[in-house]
């Protein structure tokens, strides 16, 4: 059996508990785990200072605790605060600049997954952050509008960060976005949505997970959450919300749909808007995937958002569980129809390609290799195209995969034409087992300056454990053989 959770969702916890903890007991309060009666809490805009014509951002990773059990706080890791992180917003043009300080009892990193920033600036695992330190990354933002996200990336420790609560949204706007009639009140009808794992852990002392490695769930098991909550409930107070769904889960492929199998409409995926709305009645996405839907409700009517997890042993929805419940108000604010197209983006075309690349994925390797911070796995020449052929080999085990810096398009599932909804930017897809999707990845119009950037599967316990390689953006007339090339950080520590 994939996994107990639904153990901690019913009433035999209490009783499970009391067994557990003899009579020193946890106490398990029903509303603080989930029972849709605390509101759910949507990040703060982080707040921002012009210096010059740069907007500054100040960012303090903590430590901290958070009560997810009542009277049983449990460690948790955030930014200016004690759990999760601010959302930073930007917009398409503007010079930015953020002051990450790092007050954690760890070196760590930070990445801004999905941004197209210098490789330098990226937060990968070559820009660490040591204890006590500042890092102030700086570029200027250069594209569409998008929901992005931002998280720790430092060598086999992100999903130690990410799972303790370092994680917030990252949200680009432009000027072809804000004339649209699409839902855009933050915090009203513009909701972010971050999926994600509980920090308990058995370590951390945790009845929850002690239960759960009592009746044989995986190791480190925990809850999907909602904005840092189980089961949290919403009101809705316009005819169309807007969601910005992101999958920060550890591992879980998620298939979010609503219980009464009401379609949306499906608006962005991770690069940005689509050319028209695409109506869907359920969406799958994989750790790190970004897609943005659009709601429409009915004065008075309650519904939930229900996430299905995906079998990693037969691939079909299972253990299905509402995470998010929607209350309408007896009169909605009409929002009117969204608008029939969007954006004109750029046909996909092969006419550019410079050359096609294969990723084979099996276990915790690709191409045979593991990650290793001081080899170059591939070297792309800037302001070129590329077609990346990207194969899971493993039978049962599902992967996905990310690259940094670039948005791509999927041209291809084993052979065949993706969704609808996978066809424009993107930059994470999932690889189901013994399947090959063929990606054209756009790259950088300027060299990389020998700082590389990652690609890697999203699911971080794979990711951690070696399942990344680094590539290089050089000038059109440099070489293409790894071995002529050397990693900048390496240069400068050595
Ligand atoms: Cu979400 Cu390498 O990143
Ligand atoms: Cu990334
Ligand atoms: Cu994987």
């Amino acid at each position: 059996m994939k996994n107990k959770r639904a153990l901690f969702l019913t009433g035999t916890l209490v009783t499970l508990a009391l067994i557990v903890g003899g009579s020193q007991l946890w106490v398990f309060s029903q509303s603080r785990l989930g029972g849709f009666v605390e509101p759910l809490n949507v990040p703060e805009l982080a707040e921002s200072t012009l210096e010059g014509s740069v907007r500054t951002f100040d960012l303090t990773l903590q430590a901290g605790t958070t009560e997810f059990v009542s009277d049983v706080p449990i460690e948790t890791w955030g930014i200016n605060g004690d759990y999760l992180a601010p959302t930073l917003r930007v917009t398409d043009g503007e010079q930015i600049k953020i002051n990450v300080a790092n007050s954690l009892p760890e070196d760590t990193t930070l990445h801004w997954h999905g941004l197209h920033v210098p490789a330098e600036m990226d937060g990968g695992p070559h820009q660490p952050i040591e204890m006590n330190a500042i890092w102030s990354p700086h570029w200027t933002v250069s594209q569409a509008a998008s929901t992005n996200w931002y998280h720790p990336h430092l060598h086999g420790r992100s999903e130690a960060h990410v799972k303790l609560g370092v994680v917030g949204m990252f949200i680009v706007d432009d000027a072809v976005e804000l004339k649209l009639n699409l839902p855009r009140n933050y915090g009203v009808d513009d909701l972010p949505i971050i999926v994600h794992d509980s920090p308990i852990g058995l370590s951390s002392g945790n009845p929850l997970d002690f239960i759960g490695e009592l009746f044989g769930s995986r190791q480190g098991d925990s809850l999907t959450l909602v904005n840092g909550q189980h089961e949290p409930y919403v009101e809705v107070s316009t005819s169309l919300l807007r969601l910005r769904l992101l999958n920060a889960s550890i591992g879980d492929v998620f298939d979010f749909s609503f219980d009464d199998g009401r379609d949306f409409s499906i608006i962005a995926s991770e690069g940005g808007l689509f050319d028209k709305p695409v109506v869907e009645n359920s969406l799958l996405m994989s750790p790190g995937e970004r897609y943005e839907i659009v709601v429409a409700f009915e004065p008075g009517e309650t519904v939930r958002l229900n996430r299905s997890l995906l079998d990693d042993d037969n691939g079909a929805p299972a253990d299905s569980e509402s995470t998010l419940e929607f209350r309408a108000g007896s009169a909605l604010q009409n929002l009117g129809a969204l608008p029939d197209v969007m954006v004109t983006l750029p046909e996909t075309s092969l006419d550019n390609v410079a050359r096609t690349r294969a990723f084979d994925m099996s276990g915790v390797e690709i191409n045979g290799l593991m990650m290793h911070m001081d080899r170059i796995d591939q070297v792309v020449h800037a302001g070129t195209q590329e077609t990346w052929s990207v194969r899971n080999l493993d039978s049962r085990e599902l992967h996905n995969f990310h690259v940094h810096g670039v948005s791509f398009r999927v041209l291809s599932v084993d052979g065949a034409p993706p969704a609808v909804h996978q066809r424009w930017d993107k930059d994470t897809v999932l690889i189901p087992p013994e399947t090959t999707v063929e990606l054209l990845v756009t790259f950088p119009e300027v060299s990389s300056g020998g700082w590389p950037f990652m690609f890697h599967c999203h699911f971080l316990r794979h990711e951690g454990r070696g399942m990344m390689g680094q590539y290089l953006v050089v000038e059109p007339d440099e070489s293409l053989d790894p071995s002529n090339h050397m990693i900048s950080s390496m240069a400068h520590t050595h």
